[in-house]
């Protein structure tokens, strides 16, 4: 169960930032593709895992592997134990107030279908909900359910040329017919950080409620959800160095109580007769049937990883090494970078004269560097920039500056295969 050791005390007692070290912790970083390192710069996507993910997956199968809730068993109870001190430490990740506000799902995507099934229940024809237009799919699609199903308006809150949210637009969107606003806090093609403190003081004073899309911020910087005084937060463990297949919903406990659950099945009930069936209380009132325990306890893992190096250090580093890339990209002719917000997180979106976005990614590919490229599940985005994709770079606390260098490297030579 032992993982490396990631930092080091300076005298101020602060951790030190040593990427080398934490490289180590991956080794998935050490393999070669095409025989040529791997560059690794799909974080956006999903990022690596560390030897502390692994092995804590490893051992709870190896040793202490049950089902969880139900049993009277020694083995039950401890996988119960590992299961909800994973909840706990998602409630410390996100600086919940209790850990019935965490709801684990399979993913931030079936957070928020959770969301627009159960929050949306009781909407009404006309109703609205407010989005932004940089969206990822999983944050509008569930939102166009409402729309089919109840006649729901989808209402789209512009940005600015450079990515940035137009915070005067989105205020004018708001109206008494506006049940949610259901908005990013990074945008996963532009790295536009979105001020949700500001949207949310604005939905405020019409008594709107805010879900906030944090798949990309989660990874980037620390989450206060009481800080933020967002009704709804959710992210996605396999983008925060843990395992697929699990997600977490934070929610307000007034809404949680109100809400009807999702799914029904074992676990989330209170009795069920021939007649009639009431429900758990929160959170298992949303988690039907059996949950993913390994992969909860491989996200708890994850977070205490994180933990360890801790977000200033992660956020500096990989604003460094944003900067760096968009410096080096820039010089380069033909690369245009889509997106300039200031505040911003390590995900570059661009592209390469007029070349396919999946050509420059394959010969990307062959040199051995791994980047997305297509409409990254963002279409109303792409449209509003007149794109059919971008490809993209995305960075992660093991990224080097050499990395971005090799990326930046290797785009000339693309470049001149295209000439
Ligand atoms: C901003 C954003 N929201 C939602 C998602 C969906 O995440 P998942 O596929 O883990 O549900 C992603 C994934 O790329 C994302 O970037």
């Amino acid at each position: 169960m032992a993982s490396t050791e990631t930092t080091a005390k300076t005298p101020s007692g602060a951790a030190a930032f040593n990427v080398e070290r934490i490289r180590a912790d991956f080794p998935i970083l050490f393999r070669e593709v095409y025989g040529k390192p791997l560059v690794y710069l799909d974080n956006g996507a999903s990022a690596q895992k560390p030897r502390a993910v692994l092995d804590a997956i490893d051992h709870a199968y190896k040793m202490e592997y049950a089902n969880v809730h139900r049993g009277l068993h020694y083995l039950s109870n401890t996988a119960t134990a590992k299961f909800e001190e994973a909840r706990e430490i998602a409630r410390r990740f996100l600086n919940a107030p209790s850990a019935e506000q965490v709801i684990f799902t399979k993913s931030i995507t079936e957070a928020i279908n959770l969301l627009s099934y159960s929050f949306g229940a009781d909407f009404k024809e006309g109703d609205e909900i407010v989005l932004s237009i940089m969206e990822h799919h999983s944050n509008i699609v569930p939102w166009h359910f409402l729309r089919e199903r109840k006649g729901c308006v989808l209402k789209w809150a512009p940005i600015s040329d450079d990515g940035v949210l137009a915070l005067e637009a989105f205020e004018k969107l708001l109206s008494p017919r506006t049940r949610l606003v259901a908005i990013t806090h990074m945008s996963n093609v532009l790295g536009t950080v979105v001020p949700i403190k500001e949207v949310v003081r604005i939905a405020r004073t019409r008594g709107v409620p805010v879900f906030v899309d944090g798949a990309q911020a989660a990874v980037h910087m620390p989450i206060d959800v009481q800080d933020l005084d967002c009704d709804f937060y959710a992210f996605t463990g396999h983008k925060v160095y843990g395992p697929t297949g699990i997600g977490v919903l934070y929610a307000k406990k007034k809404h949680l109580d109100a809400m009807p659950p999702f799914l029904g099945g074992g676990e989330m009930i209170e009795t069920v007769t021939t007649d009639n069936v009431t429900y758990g209380a929160t959170p298992h009132k949303f988690e039907a049937g059996t949950p993913a325990i390994l992969e909860g306890i491989g996200l708890k893992a994850a977070i205490e990883w994180v933990e360890r190096i801790g977000y200033p250090a992660i956020a500096a580093h990989e604003a460094r090494l944003t900067e760096h890339a968009i410096a080096r990209m820039s010089a380069i002719e033909g690369v245009s970078i889509l997106g300039r917000a200031q505040d911003r997180g390590g995900v570059i979106s661009f592209t390469l004269d007029r070349a396919h976005a999946h050509d420059v990614a394959t010969l990307l590919d062959r040199q051995g560097i791994a980047v997305r490229a297509g409409h990254h599940c963002a279409e109303p985005l792409m449209r509003r920039f007149g794109l059919d994709g971008t490809a993209r770079a995305s960075f992660a606390a093991y990224t080097t500056e050499a990395e971005v260098d090799a990326l930046a490297d290797a785009l000339v030579r693309v470049r001149q295969f295209f000439a």
